[in-house]
C-alpha cells in the first residue's frame, strides 16, 4: 500500500490501458478517479476497484470539453480534498495514409491527444501545489512510423507540452510522458488486425506505478520509452 492517501485521475480508464492502471494504483491503497465518456464501463471498473478493498469513484467526463475536466477536477477536490497525480491516458488512434486523411480525422486525434492533454494540464496545474503529472505518449511520438503520420503528430504533441511544462512549472510538479511500444488493447487491435503487440497493458500500469511511488528516479520533463 505504498500510494495511501494519495488521489490519483486516470483519463480514459474504463477500459484498455487505462483501466490497468487504475486498478494497479488502486492496489497500491491511492484514491482512483476513474473517467470517460462511457459510462457503464467506468461505473465497473471503479465497482472492480472498491470490490479488491480499493477506494474509486467514477465520474463521466469527455477530454475534449473543457467544462467536464473542469468538472472531473473540482469534483475529485471535493471528494478527496485534493490531487496528487493526474494520469493523462485518454487516447485515440488512427492508422491511414497521410494523404488520404481527411480534415475530420485529423482534427479528432489533434482534439483527444492533444488537446484533452492541454486542458487537463491547463486546469490542474494551478490547483496541484505539489504532484505528478503522467502523461501517456508513445514510441510513436518519439519517431514518425509510416501510416501513423497524424497519430505520431499528436504524440510527438505530448511530448512537447510535457518538456515545456516542466520548465514552466517552477513548482513542486514533476511531468513525465510514458511513451510504450504498441501494447495488446482494443486499440492496437483495430490499427493492426492479427498482429501481436510488444506489451501487454499490464505492463504499461506496472511502469505507472513505478514512476509514482518512485518519482525520485525521474527527471521531470523526461520522456520514458518501454518496448
Ligand atoms: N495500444 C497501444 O498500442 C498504445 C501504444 C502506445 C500508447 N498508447 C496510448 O495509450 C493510451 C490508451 O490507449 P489504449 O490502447 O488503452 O486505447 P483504447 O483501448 O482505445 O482506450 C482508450 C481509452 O480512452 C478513452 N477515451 C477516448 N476518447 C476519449 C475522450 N474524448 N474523452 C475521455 N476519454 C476518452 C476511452 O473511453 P471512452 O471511449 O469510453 O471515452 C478508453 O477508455 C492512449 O493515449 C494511446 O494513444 C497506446
Amino acid at each position: 500500500m505504498r500510494l495511501e492517501n494519495k488521489t490519483i485521475i486516470v483519463t480514459g480508464s474504463g477500459r484498455g490501458i487505462g483501466k490497468f492502471i487504475a486498478k494497479r494504483l488502486g492496489k497500491e491503497g491511492a484514491n482512483i478517479v476513474v473517467t470517460g465518456r462511457t459510462e457503464s464501463d467506468i461505473e465497473k471498473v471503479c465497482n472492480e476497484i472498491n470490490d479488491d478493498g480499493g477506494r474509486a469513484i467514477f465520474i463521466k467526463g469527455d477530454v475534449t470539453s473543457e467544462e467536464d475536466v473542469r468538472d472531473v477536477i473540482n469534483k475529485t477536490i471535493e471528494k478527496f480534498g485534493r490531487i496528487d497525480v493526474l494520469v493523462n491516458n485518454a487516447g485515440a488512434g488512427l492508422r491511414k495514409l497521410l494523404w488520404e486523411t481527411r480534415v475530420e480525422e485529423f482534427e479528432e486525434i489533434m482534439d483527444v491527444n492533444v488537446k484533452g492533454v492541454f486542458l487537463y494540464m491547463k486546469n490542474i496545474i494551478p490547483k496541484m501545489k505539489e504532484g505528478l503529472i503522467i502523461n501517456i505518449s508513445s514510441g510513436a511520438g518519439k519517431a514518425g512510423i509510416p501510416t501513423l503520420s497524424v497519430y505520431c503528430a499528436s504524440k510527438f504533441a505530448v511530448i512537447g507540452l510535457t518538456e515545456a511544462a516542466a520548465g514552466e512549472v517552477g513548482r513542486n510538479i514533476k511531468f513525465v510522458a510514458l511513451c510504450p511500444g504498441s501494447v495488446n488493447t482494443g486499440m492496437f487491435k483495430r490499427m493492426f488486425p492479427g498482429e501481436k503487440a510488444d506489451l501487454e497493458p499490464e505492463e504499461v500500469a506496472e511502469k505507472v506505478a513505478d514512476i509514482c511511488i518512485h518519482q525520485g528516479k525521474y527527471r521531470s520533463g523526461e520522456s520514458i520509452e518501454i518496448y
